[in-house]
């Protein structure tokens, strides 16, 4: 297979990638989503199948997905036509590639707008609003920034004003730089917040909601909810690892660095676990609580904790850096898309796929007001495209990459990729042919029947 150069730039290390890879991994879905949904869904027993999909189905799909990405080393859909042609496979396929730049869009689209809500309450925190609040006040003001579609729409539109300027100055000096500074400093944020649920009294309680599994509470909506969580958090088959990895240096090692993204990732998943728990239990809130859980309970306890403002401030900035690291590579795919393919300056392609997905965006804002009671399937806009994009799209995007990667692609090509016929080459071929699409689709069977 001829080599090729990357059209937008390399990282400068291994390491820049990897930090930009778990820049991308670490955000709304470690921090908000695995939370309410591990809330949701019983705790312990879900967290367990959330671990095992990690461990069977996301480590050896990321690196099958860095591996495509090195190699054809273009926007997702040309890295597809490019592996195609040379494979001699379906021309099919490069819908593979489609899929995910579609993907990315839909999900930046209502992901803008929940690190919206993160912002307001950076400020909202940071202004002591909610100093001494009680349960029902804070309710009060999560449902009163729901129904303010003006005010959501701001933060929404700030955001992808944020995000599409770290794009917009490109690999190195936009997305490695801003990953450079961001990803230390969350770290550090999350282990202060770890530190204060210690001392809230009932760490073992958030500890044992955690890790003690009750099989009785998983139903077969929870494991796939879990897989596709397992897809969201790790920014799996929709193509943002794969442009990433197609910035990545021809030396370093694939393996080495999917192994710490999905570390450093699952460590922020159980640490924001470990944080936001205790202080549910510590004030009698409910575990349940869905997508406002983070914004009605955190404010209770930051309200009443001395330096509560200092630290809830600090929690939602934290929330913010991760979820900035992490839009910048849902919008990458559409954009290199638009660069290779359409001939556009890299800021005329930020210009108008920022532009596409703000104005999707807004149908999110008002699916919280306007159109709260308009439901397709039962569920209002915002929840139809979460189910679409992570519990569908992004497991259906990780099938035919594995499939791609252990049957299409030539042995011989995954073999020098990945450093040559060693034990670990095999396991991994082992997995991504069988282990990993069995996996999705007997999780895709259970759910069918249950829907
Ligand atoms: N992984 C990020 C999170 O957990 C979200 C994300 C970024 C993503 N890029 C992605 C999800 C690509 C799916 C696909 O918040």
């Amino acid at each position: 297979m001829a080599k090729r150069q990357s059209l937008h730039g390399e990282w400068s290390s291994r390491w820049a990638f990897i930090l930009a890879a778990t820049g991308s991994a670490v955000g709304l879905g470690n921090i908000w989503k695995f939370p309410y949904i591990t809330g949701e869904n019983g705790g312990g027993a879900f967290v367990l199948v959330y671990l095992l999909c990690i461990a069977l189905v996301g480590i050896p799909i990321m690196i099958a997905e860095i591996m495509l990405g090195r190699l054809g080393r273009r926007s997702p859909i040309n890295t597809m036509r490019h592996l195609v042609r040379e494979a001699r496979a379906n021309p099919r396929w490069q819908y593979l590639g489609w899929l995910g730049v579609v993907a990315g869009f839909l999900i930046l689209s209502y992901y803008s707008v929940i690190a919206g809500w993160a912002m307001a309450y950076f400020f909202r925190v940071a202004s002591g609003m909610f100093d001494g609040a009680d349960a029902d006040q804070v309710t009060a003001a999560f449902d009163g920034l729901l129904a303010s579609p003006e005010v959501l729409l701001a933060w929404h539109t700030i955001f992808m004003l944020m995000t599409m300027l770290v794009v917009a100055r490109g690999v190195r000096a936009g997305l490695e730089a801003a990953v450079r500074l961001l990803m230390p400093l969350l770290f550090v944020l999350l282990a202060v917040m770890v530190g204060y649920a210690m001392s809230t009294g009932v760490f073992m309680d958030g500890v044992r909601f955690l890790f003690e599994p009750d099989f009785s509470r998983l139903s077969g909506t929870s494991v796939l909810v879990a897989m596709g969580h397992a897809f969201f958090t790790l920014s799996l088959g929709m193509g943002a690892i794969m442009i990433y990895g197609s910035y990545l240096p021809q030396n370093a090692s694939i393996a080495q660095a999917g192994f710490w993204i999905a570390g450093a990732d699952t460590l922020v998943a159980l640490m924001a676990g470990l944080a936001i728990f205790p202080i549910v239990f510590a004030n009698g809130l409910e575990p349940g609580a869905g997508p406002g859980l983070i914004f009605v309970t955190l404010p209770i306890a930051f309200g009443n904790m001395p330096a509560g403002t200092l630290f809830g401030a600090l929690f939602f900035l934290l929330l913010v850096f991760a979820a900035w690291s992490s839009a910048i590579s849902l919008i990458e795919p559409a954009v290199t898309h638009l660069v290779e393919d359409h001939g556009q300056s890299r800021i005329q392609a930020c210009v108008k796929a920022g532009l596409a997905t703000w104005l999707l965006g807004i149908g999110t804002v008002l699916s919280f007001n306007w159109w709260a009671d308009i439901k397709v399937f039962g569920k209002t806009f915002f929840d139809a495209l979460d189910f679409l994009t992570a519990n569908i799209m992004l497991p259906l995007g990780g099938l035919f990459i594995a499939i791609f990667a252990g049957w299409v692609l030539s042995r011989r090509d995954s073999e020098r990729e990945l450093g040559g016929d060693h034990l670990g080459y095999r396991l991994w071929h082992f997995t991504v042919r069988y282990v990993s699409p069995l996996a999705v689709f007997v999780v895709f069977l259970r759910s069918i029947e249950v829907i």
